[in-house]
């Protein structure tokens, strides 16, 4: 007979002591009642989820509405986007990637038959930069820019084609000029809200002097997943959604002009690519009822108080976070570890999201979990312990699962497009051992039945993405060759 919960929390076994067989599989039987109860809220039913998509649905649609954009939450923002890559696409590119700690400068170079060659730098934005002034940040992404233009010997005697993605929420007027609406994640740099990003960016490289380039489209990183995706589905002709669940959560969409009420552009093409920002969904409280003490903390004690609230239930900058400050609940309550709470426990941030997927990725005897546990300063847990951190865990990365697979089935619902692919990207989704397999099984409960879809792993979305972007509209600039669009 399995020994009971509590008791096994009493006696406290040493881990040397455990015999437990190798293969092991996650079994939920021996996490303690309460610590089932108080994870209740995180388990969403597939009713809630369904309340969430007509909502969801409701804010997308305001969004696209001329009359109703204004006061809308999910901006669903145009880009400028309307042809996907066809193959036709030559030449060498250079792609600028800024969306969270680390800057990425690449160079891209397309050739026949779908050759690709690609040389990539990683830079860090230091934190001071990234709530510090504008002029900064941008100077320093000049600066890495020059760096790597040196480093790889890039042919500077005449203007390369540069596609900017710059992952934060951006009113797009055209495919070369934003407005940042707000900062997300991590950043808050003074003099840049309300500004056009790629003014700022122009401004910066200018004042670096010696750089020779044409920024010839801003993206968001959603648009460059897709984008990459479409590259690599060049023959389907079907990946029509790019998904981010990184740092940070967004997804895009191929939709109808007709449909895009505030579109400007050339309204001879049938489609315009759309970044939802829907990670602000719920900012107007459609999401209270299953929003729990931890999202409200959380969100409370932010850079940006009120805003981006399905990002901040989803995204991966808050996922660990979310974690530790059940933990230290839990355990004050003394339903964990014996009451006994660990400085490294107590300090905000110090649960990293990666330690979510380390601790499901265990194959035995919870071993990643003790040494999560353990590089936060709890020596020894009992095994009972270990499974209810799991389980923690587990709710916290399945409802992010489940929220995203609820926005991304509304997508599904409204293209109603009998067959599609989902490019997706971001830490979250790459390295989560089952986030994949969580989104396809409740995406397909949550679609109408009639709809199939994938979901690809689009590798290096949103620096090879703005290449494409790049290199799309440097296609569309010379005679097409093949006369048509690809959406
Ligand atoms: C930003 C989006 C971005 C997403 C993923 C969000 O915080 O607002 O623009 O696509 O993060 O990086």
């Amino acid at each position: 007979m399995r020994t009971k919960p509590e008791m096994m929390s009493q006696l406290r076994p040493a881990f040397s002591e455990l015999n437990l067989s190798e293969g092991f599989e996650f079994d939920t039987e021996i996490v303690t009642n309460e610590i089932k109860e108080d994870c209740k809220p995180l388990l969403l039913s597939n009713d809630q989820l369904t309340t969430i998509m007509k909502d969801l649905n409701e804010a997308i649609n305001n969004g696209l509405g001329k009359r109703t954009n204004p006061s809308s939450i999910v901006k669903c923002y145009i880009t400028y986007v309307q042809d996907l890559p066809n193959g036709s696409e030559r030449g060498k590119f250079l792609a600028l990637d800024l969306g969270g700690t680390n800057f990425r400068v690449l160079l891209i170079e397309l050739g026949e038959n779908n050759y690709f060659h690609m040389d990539s730098e990683i830079f860090k934005v230091p934190e001071a930069i990234q709530i510090g002034k504008g002029t900064e940040l941008f100077d320093h992404i000049a600066k890495c820019l020059a760096e790597f233009v040196k480093k790889h010997k890039v042919d500077n005697s005449k203007a390369l084609p540069l596609g900017f993605t710059f992952s934060f929420p951006l009113r797009q007027v055209g495919l070369t000029k934003g407005y940042l609406n707000s900062w997300t994640k991590g950043f808050n740099c003074s003099g840049v809200v309300n500004e056009d990003v790629v003014r700022l960016l122009k401004e910066a490289i200018k004042r670096r002097k010696g750089l020779n380039l044409q920024v010839t489209a801003v993206l968001n990183d959603a648009t460059g997943t897709l984008m990459s995706c479409a590259y690599k589905t060049i023959y389907s002709k079907n990946c029509f959604v790019g998904l981010i669940v990184g740092t940070g959560c967004n997804a895009c969409y191929v939709e109808k002009v007709e449909n895009s009420e505030l579109f400007d552009g050339d309204k001879s093409k049938p489609h315009v690519i759309i970044n939802t920002e829907w990670g602000a969904f719920g900012d107007d409280g459609k999401l209270d009822s299953i929003r729990t003490q931890y999202d409200r903390e959380i969100d409370e004690v932010s850079l940006n108080p009120g805003c981006q609230r399905f990002e901040k239930m989803t995204g991966g900058m808050y996922m660990g976070e979310i974690v530790r400050l059940i933990i230290v609940d839990l355990a004050r309550q003394n339903k964990l570890f014996e009451g006994r709470i660990s400085e490294q426990m107590k300090t905000r941030g110090a649960f990293g999201t990666s330690f979510i997927s380390d601790i499901e990725s265990d194959k035995a005897n919870y071993r990643e979990t003790l040494k999560v546990l353990n590089e936060m300063g709890i020596s020894d847990p009992s095994l009972v312990d270990c499974a209810n951190v799991r389980y923690i865990c587990e709710c916290v990365s399945r409802r992010s699962a489940h929220l995203v697979s609820a926005g991304l089935a509304v997508l599904l619902n409204k293209m109603n497009e009998k067959s599609v692919t989902i490019g997706v990207d971001g830490s979250v989704y790459r390295f989560h051992p089952y986030f994949h397999k969580l989104m396809v099984e409740k995406t397909k409960q949550l679609t109408n039945p009639d709809i199939n879809f994938d979901m690809m792993l689009s590798e290096d979305g949103s620096g090879r993405g703005a290449a494409l972007v790049a290199a799309v509209a440097v296609r569309d600039e010379s005679p097409k060759i093949n006369g048509h669009s690809a959406v």
